[in-house]
């Protein structure tokens, strides 16, 4: 079971993603490619630390978002990736990939959705006030962290909570969340039917 990890910065997921790979706690699955649209992002030293092969691409050097998506397409499909795993990638994707891989695309969001989809997602948390957040894994699909939600984690925000400490216990639980959702995929015990999602002999 295949894997390509899109990421744009950090990396704390790759890693994740790919020491859970190593210890053979990832279901059975192997990161084939790292996909990343920023040559300069601390994920790419990653990969090459880690022995990863990476397809790094600038945008600017393509006319469309379709054109350098079907460059991409054309690598996943020569090294038969079963799911593209979002960590952190920081484009929205056109129906060229989204169609394609309908089912067997998803992303880690760190709220509780439909609460605080988009960007700085910890910072609209904290800003509104909430006192319990968390995290989420869910399929992709055209909108922006709108597509079926597959787990979530919640997170209390105890007073005196900071952007950083709640950072913090988010990364700390996507690290754990993120690995196991994907050997659920592995092991072949996701489905997607039309919106509903069905998750077998795991414990959700
Ligand atoms: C994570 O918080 C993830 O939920 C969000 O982007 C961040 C990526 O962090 N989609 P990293 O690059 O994996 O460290």
């Amino acid at each position: 079971f295949r894997i390509a990890v899109f990421a744009s910065g950090e990396g704390s997921n790759f890693q994740a993603l790919a020491e859970a790979a190593n210890t053979d706690t990832l279901g059975g699955a192997k990161i084939a490619l790292l996909v990343c649209d920023k040559p300069s992002a601390p994920v790419v030293r990653r990969a090459e630390q880690l022995g990863i092969p990476a397809y790094v691409f600038k945008p600017k050097d393509y006319d469309s978002r379709e054109a350098y998506e079907r460059e991409i397409v054309m690598r996943l499909e020569e090294l038969q990736v079963d799911l593209i795993v979002l960590a952190g990638y920081m484009r929205l994707l056109t129906p060229v990939i989204v169609h394609q891989y309908r089912g067997r695309l998803i992303n880690i969001h760190p709220s509780l959705l439909p609460a605080f989809p988009g960007k700085d997602a910890i910072g609209q948390a904290l800003a509104y006030g909430v006192k319990l957040s968390g995290v989420t894994v869910h399929f992709v699909d055209e909108g922006m962290d709108t597509g079926p939600i597959i787990a979530q984690r919640a997170i209390d925000i105890v007073s005196g909570e900071t952007a950083e400490s709640f950072a913090q216990a988010v990364h700390g639980i996507e690290r754990e969340l993120y690995p196991t959702v994907v050997s659920w995929f592995a092991q072949g015990f996701v489905r997607l039917e039309g919106r509903e999602v069905t998750v077998t002999q795991a414990d959700t």
